[in-house]
């Protein structure tokens, strides 16, 4: 499966030096920090294997994007099932990385506008979620550029984070089709 967009390729993790990529974005405490911390080698690679057995299940999965002009590794963007952890369980939801250098030139939204298109027309999904923490102002402003709604009345809490912690809650934003 292979999406293109004006600047972006987004793609399956297939090639050699993917998973080198992605555990060294996972290593940078500033992209991780709404996502739970730093990720060991071992755990990134868990990601990835979670990713590659979505597309096996569903069709669907975090896609690999990466920058046409130079081939640069940029992060992931695409539609996973919300952990069964979760009291939102199993519903389709958005997520994005980016590696810092490719923050604030529009690659999240770009890349997200074609996973939706895709998410609405060949998966036939009748709407798919994003949500994040309150702080995570960035992240919300990617799900507010892309039109999708705030629906206060669907957050939820994480049960495995902290009561008080800047992780527990989340904000849901949904996008129908
Ligand atoms: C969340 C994240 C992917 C958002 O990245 P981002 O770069 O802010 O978002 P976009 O790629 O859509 O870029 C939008 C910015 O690019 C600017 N921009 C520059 N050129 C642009 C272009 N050609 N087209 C569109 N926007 C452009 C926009 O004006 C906007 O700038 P602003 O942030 O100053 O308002 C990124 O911050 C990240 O990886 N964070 C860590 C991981 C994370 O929190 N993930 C989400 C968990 S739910």
């Amino acid at each position: 499966m292979r999406l293109e967009t004006e600047r972006l390729i987004l793609r399956r993790f297939d090639q050699p030096g993917d998973r080198d990529a992605f555990a060294a974005i996972c290593a940078d405490p500033v992209v991780m920090d709404w996502l739970g911390g730093t990720l060991t080698r071992d755990e990134a690679d868990a990601r990835v294997d979670r990713v590659e057995a979505s597309w096996e299940a569903n069709g669907h999965g975090r896609f690999l994007v990466e920058r046409k002009s130079d081939g640069a590794f940029l992060g992931w963007n695409g539609i996973m099932r919300a952990f069964e952890t979760l009291p939102i369980a199993g519903v389709p939801e958005m997520g994005w990385r980016l590696v810092r250098e490719a923050w604030g030139q529009g690659y999240a939204t770009e890349a997200a506008a074609a996973v939706f298109a895709d998410g609405f027309g060949r998966l036939g999904l009748p709407e798919i979620w994003a949500f994040t923490a309150p702080s995570n102002l960035r992240s919300q402003a990617v799900m507010t550029r892309l039109g999708m709604v705030r629906r206060p009345e669907l957050d939820f809490e994480y049960p495995d984070q902290p009561v008080d912690g800047p992780l527990r809650q989340s904000v849901v934003f949904i996008a129908t089709a």
